[in-house]
């Protein structure tokens, strides 16, 4: 069980803050996540005691800073159980993707070959595959949805046939929250030599990753999801594949050498693919952010999410005002609408009220063929959250009529 009140000290946005006069909810983890201090005190440290290039410097603080920036390759190789070598900096989950379609997708795919995805899919984990399948005249199909809006396997063995390069399926989904059988989709996807690309954004903060056990080819994530600064992700690739991508971008600590005839002799992976300076303080910040993680333990944020959102979907049908689209929800996201009233008046209702969600699309945009609603309020927990903010959001959901609305957003 966690120790949510001694965690919740750790969080500055946590102490004391208020939104409308109210104290702050924040029930929008699924967007971004709030920073505790340990990982505030390194970026600071950076940029007070550290700050210098990394990779290039013959000076101790420059040498500091590289000790500290390579160690998150090894934290992030614990976190998610795979090698350093393995880990490629990134400036977020869309960059990860967007690499893993271009670097990868380009290079493997035909005329003709299928790139799988779902509905359900975040844009950055349909946008990239639409560009690449224009590029290669491949072609994006879908696995099609259970009636809940999950993937069973029984359908994705049917949308499976030798034609299928490339599987890209997010772990969790962003509007509906529903964990993927990665494990059996990679198993299955690997009889026909296709690769599987994981979109881990809505995963990786909330439960234990072990790549290893999935046996994925690729997988994306961001920093600021996880308690880490933003404009920070990781790329994960299985070395093999890593080694036959082409580095979408080149420049600075990407090469070995080259020449005024054009001869370039690029790194090895991961370095290939971190042209030019990256963001150094971030990965520092991202090191912090999966320490803090790791040791309160992912398996026990898991469950402790998963009482809460158990706690959230039971109080949340006790409101005849309400409808939700993922009451069997398996991680810490809640989708839902108040009846009558369109969810970015509702959202902006509970703005008013100290509680923050998310209202919209949510990026998910063919998502709303399946759902048959254009949009819907988010509520997404994390670790810090408690009962008593589920509470504020019920309570707050009482009061939400339609002439409670008008004017609240801003
Ligand atoms: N991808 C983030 C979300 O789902 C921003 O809200």
């Amino acid at each position: 069980m966690l120790d949510v009140e001694t965690i919740k000290k750790d969080f500055p946005m946590l102490n004391g803050k208020t939104m409308n006069d109210k104290p702050l909810v924040y029930l929008d983890n699924g967007a971004t996540t709030f920073k505790p201090k340990q990982v505030i005190e390194t970026v600071n440290h950076f940029y007070n005691d550290i700050t210098s290039n990394i990779h290039r410097g013959d000076y101790e603080i420059a040498y500091k800073a590289d000790v500290a920036y390579d160690h998150c390759r090894e934290t992030i190789a614990k976190f998610i159980n795979c090698e350093p070598k393995e880990v490629v900096f990134t400036s977020g989950a869309s960059a990860s993707l967007n690499m893993a379609a271009y670097s990868c997708g380009l290079c493997k795919l035909k005329k003709d070959d299928v790139i799988l995805i779902t509905e359900a899919e975040h844009a950055s984990n349909v946008l990239p595959w639409f560009r690449v399948a224009e590029k290669t005249g491949a072609k994006v199909e879908y696995i099609p949805l259970t009636q809940e809006g999950r993937i069973s396997i029984e359908n994705f063995e049917a949308a499976m046939d030798e034609r299928v390069r490339i599987v890209a399926v997010a772990s969790v989904t962003n509007v509906l929250g529903y964990i993927a059988p990665v494990k059996q989709i990679c198993e299955i996807a690997h009889k026909y030599g296709a690769i599987v690309v994981v979109d881990g954004a809505q995963s990786v903060p909330h439960m234990p990753t072990d790549v290893k056990e999935w046996d994925c080819d690729l997988l994306a994530f961001s920093g600021h999801k996880m308690i880490g600064p933003s404009g920070v992700g990781v790329l994960y690739g299985k070395y093999q594949i890593l080694q036959e991508m082409e580095p979408m971008m080149l420049g600075g600590g990407a090469n070995s050498r080259f020449d005024v005839c054009g001869n370039v002799l690029l790194k090895e992976a991961p370095f290939k693919f971190e042209a030019g300076t990256p963001n150094i303080e971030g990965v520092m910040g991202l090191d912090a952010a999966a320490q803090y993680l790791m040791n309160i333990g992912m398996a026990n944020i898991a469950e402790y999410e998963k009482e809460l959102h158990a706690y959230m979907t039971k109080e949340l049908s006790k409101l005849d005002n309400v409808i939700v689209y993922n009451p069997n929800g398996d991680s810490g996201i809640v989708a839902f609408n108040v009846k009558d009233i369109f969810s970015q008046d509702a959202a902006g209702y509970l703005n008013s009220q100290g509680v923050a969600v998310r209202s919209g699309n949510h990026c998910a945009k063919i998502l709303v063929n399946f759902l048959k609603v254009s949009d819907t309020i988010r509520a997404s927990l994390y670790l810090y959250n408690t009962k008593a903010d589920v509470d504020a959001l019920i309570e707050a959901l009482k009061t939400c009529t339609i002439e409670n609305c008008i004017g609240t957003f801003f």
